[in-house]
């Protein structure tokens, strides 16, 4: 099956039609799948472009998952644009869409969640408590209905890729985990749904998280050795340039744990411009 876009997309509206839909695929067909929450943008479309180039089918998820967010203003916030995500699945040529209501993805009165581990309770985990275990409870719910042979993430989420193939790895589920990089706006801002939540002059302030996380590596090369120092420039970079910082932390990229002598280093952060909250990374000690 060749990704067209001239193909009409499959709209998939609950998990008996995702069902059907499945079971139709010929045995050899590969499945690649891509979990969103919608409101997309072209860094979701290098996620399908890519599940379209290694596999026979690609389907997309759009659901905005109830269970990892820790804010209900935040979840309300949301962007929820689902007419404009399906043209433009349509043009990026993936298959078919699976767009569950919340009782069709949680029918139960009281869901169990998939625990994040402790990697999963720092970090991100520890400024959105409940947020990895909710995001990874929609994730193994979707991977035991689609059963993809590939799912493909973002880089920009590099901790929640972490945890997703972490919990395959424990739970022995053969799903080959893609990472795709982050793809930015001409200024090095991570392309997110909720960049369109930012003012316009927060808007013109939001490059700046890309700066430093830039300005870090470069520090790193010409061979400043103490992390630390590396983080707190980075902190006072984004506190000038009128954002509240989260946290800005270098990690071993492999354990997503405090970095020893020879680990391969990623810096990590989460920042506000007024009620809109960033977060990037990226890897350090290349040559950009
Ligand atoms: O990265 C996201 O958009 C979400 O966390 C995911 C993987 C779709 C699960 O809800």
């Amino acid at each position: 099956m060749s990704g067209s876009p001239s193909t009409r997309i499959f709209e998939l509206r609950d998990s008996a039609a995702l069902q059907v839909w499945r079971e139709e695929l010929s045995e050899s067909a590969r499945v690649g799948f891509v979990p969103t929450m919608g409101a997309l943008h072209e860094g979701h479309g290098s996620l399908v472009k890519k599940a379209i180039e290694e596999c026979d089918v690609a389907l997309v998820s759009i659901f905005v998952n109830p269970l990892q967010f820790n804010e209900s203003g935040d979840l309300e916030a949301y962007p929820r644009t689902e007419s404009e995500d399906c043209h433009l699945l349509q043009s990026w040529g993936a298959h078919a869409v699976y767009l569950p209501t919340p009782t069709d993805m949680y029918p139960e009165a009281e869901v169990q969640k998939v625990g994040a581990g402790p990697i999963g309770n720092r970090l991100e985990g520890a400024a959105r408590p409940g947020h990895f275990s909710g995001m990874l409870t929609v994730v193994r719910r979707l991977f035991e209905r689609v059963h993809p042979h590939c799912a493909y993430f973002g880089q920009k989420d590099a901790q929640q890729l972490f945890l997703v193939r972490e919990m395959c790895e424990e739970a022995g589920l053969k799903i080959d985990i893609r990472a795709c990089p982050t793809v930015r706006e001409h200024d090095g801002l991570a392309m997110s749904s909720r960049n369109r939540r930012l003012t316009s002059s927060d808007r013109e302030k939001a490059g700046a998280l890309f700066q430093a996380m830039t300005q870090a590596n470069r520090a790193l090369l010409s061979g400043t050795s103490e992390l630390s120092a590396l983080e707190d420039q980075v902190h006072s970079f984004l506190q000038k340039h009128g954002f509240e910082v989260e946290y800005a932390k270098v990690v071993d990229d492999q354990t997503f744990d405090a970095p020893s002598p020879g680990s391969l280093l990623r810096i990590v952060l989460a920042a506000r411009l007024g009620n809109v909250r960033l977060i990037d990374n990226m890897l350090l000690g290349k040559e950009p």
